[in-house]
């Protein structure tokens, strides 16, 4: 059936909860559906069809696509003809139950059966029961295809999949059960999307995957690059200005990837290594498979092959058992490593992970005491690390131009910090790099003149 003969194109809205993983799925999903004459809106009112990419990485993210679904409701009763399909790790963790507590939805679609859904819509609008795909699969079944260029807000900097999974079961983390095992996509098939994408002008470009250190590990075949192999015939293609990476677990971070820093000049020195803790009694708990001080070493070796590297990192604070003196031994890594920045969360418990099981649960006014404490010593070493930038002249990808019209420019550094910029004559293409030089230093960003 073709869309053409309908009076007005049908339209279809998509939500994205969570990662840059959930992102580009979405972006994936967009394109499927733009194939099945669908055009993508921003007015969820105009939508035919509602696809809710859902994040269940900690108990707010899922609560917050609920809450959107539950909202859904009251459209679908306005407009019965209205198709709405969860996708994403609620709905790889949920599956039918979706459907059970909520009529209003048709489908539930896993992260790894994406390429259903424009057959399974075409099964529901001609009444089809709607229904639920959440197979596993252990290859990788992303569709192979090219992300359109236009339909980035940014399109010189792009994401590109490498890898599907995580075999890694830190005990507090559902990705292994919503995302699967560990699958590496072809090399062939990541370098075709990357010429493509440098071909239709892209400058930057971040591989993408839960675990990217373990990129090809799971396959045990002789002549299937590693990661940092992947890095070099990636930073070797002509083009790439900037290239990218996140995110990995520490435990495989190789002396062969920190020698990549040293030599890929285009590989752009910041690091995201997320610690969890900094005590080993909670690390181990955690099911991390390193220690504070291997972590720290990994730290340091990082900063030896690339001495102007920023390193970012992840923190949970009131894992179950955390003593008030582990939480000390966090605080302390934040004034040994003094991160750029840090995202840090509360622990909540995810279903059917181990820690879910433990004992010991940290009280809730607790955490929120521990993680306003680091949350603030943090914020102060991020702008410490902030002013330390001031006097220098440093290279600036262009974002584009300040939405206040008042002259301001704005771009990133190679740490991938906002850097917003004035003393700009004439105009600047997104993805141009130019020279700024540094002049204050705020807490999410700096402030600076064109050089
Ligand atoms: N509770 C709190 N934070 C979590 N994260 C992952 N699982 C949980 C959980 N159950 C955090 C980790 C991870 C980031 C993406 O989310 O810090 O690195
Ligand atoms: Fe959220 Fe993790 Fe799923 Fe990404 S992989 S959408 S962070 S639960």
């Amino acid at each position: 059936m073709s869309g053409k003969q309908t009076p007005r194109p049908r339209q279809a809205y998509i939500e994205t909860f969570g990662c840059q993983m959930n992102e580009r799925d979405s972006e994936i999903m967009g394109q499927l559906l733009s194939q099945a004459d669908y055009t993508i809106t921003s007015e969820l009112h105009r939508a035919d069809v509602v696809v809710v990419n859902t994040c269940s990485i900690r108990g707010k993210a899922q609560q917050k696509a609920m809450s959107l679904l539950g909202r859904l409701k009251l459209a679908k009763k306005k407009r019965p003809g209205l198709i709405i399909a969860v996708t994403g790790c609620v709905a790889q963790q949920e599956g039918a139950a979706i459907r059970e507590r909520m009529g209003h939805v048709d489908l539930v679609i896993g992260p790894q059966n994406l390429q259903r859904l424009p057959e399974l819509i075409r099964q529901v609008k001609s009444g089809g029961p709607g229904g639920v795909a959440i197979e596993q699969s252990n290859t990788f079944n992303l569709p192979a295809f090219i992300p359109e260029l236009e339909s980035s807000a940014l399109p010189h900097k792009r994401f590109v999949t490498i890898m599907q999974g995580c075999n890694n079961f830190c005990t507090y983390c559902v990705v292994p059960y919503t995302r699967g095992r560990e699958v590496s996509r072809a090399p062939a098939d990541i370098l075709a999307e990357v010429r493509h994408l440098v071909a239709g002008g892209v400058k930057e470009i971040t591989l993408l995957g839960q675990n990217v250190n373990s990129y090809g590990m799971e396959r045990q075949e002789r002549d299937f690059p590693n990661f940092p192999d992947l890095l070099r015939l990636v930073a070797a293609e002509p083009g790439i200005v900037r290239l990218r990476f996140t995110t990995s677990n520490p435990k495989d971070l190789s002396p062969e990837l920190m020698r990549c820093f040293a030599e890929l000049a285009n590989l752009c020195p910041h690091f995201h290594l997320p610690v969890q803790s900094g005590s080993d009694v909670v690390l181990k708990r955690m099911n991390r498979k390193y220690s504070r001080a291997e972590y720290l070493e990994k730290v340091a070796g990082l900063r030896a092959a690339r001495p102007d590297i920023a390193i970012t990192t992840d923190l949970i604070v009131g894992f179950p058992g955390e003593s008030e003196a582990d939480f000390e031994a966090t605080m302390a890594l934040l004034e040994e490593v003094r991160y750029h920045g840090a995202f840090s969360f509360k622990y909540s418990d995810r279903p059917k992970t181990v820690s879910a099981g433990f004992a010991d649960k940290v009280e809730e006014s607790v955490k929120a005491a521990r993680l306003n404490r680091l949350q603030a010593r943090q914020q102060e070493i991020t702008m410490a690390r902030h002013q330390e930038d001031i006097g220098k002249v440093m290279a600036v990808m262009v974002e584009g131009e300040s939405r206040d019209g008042d002259g301001q420019w704005s771009g990133r550094s190679d740490t991938n910090l906002v850097v917003n910029f004035s003393g700009v004559v004439g105009t600047l293409k997104p993805g141009e790099m130019v020279q700024v030089r540094v002049e204050a230093a705020c807490q999410n960003s700096l402030r600076g003149t064109l050089s």
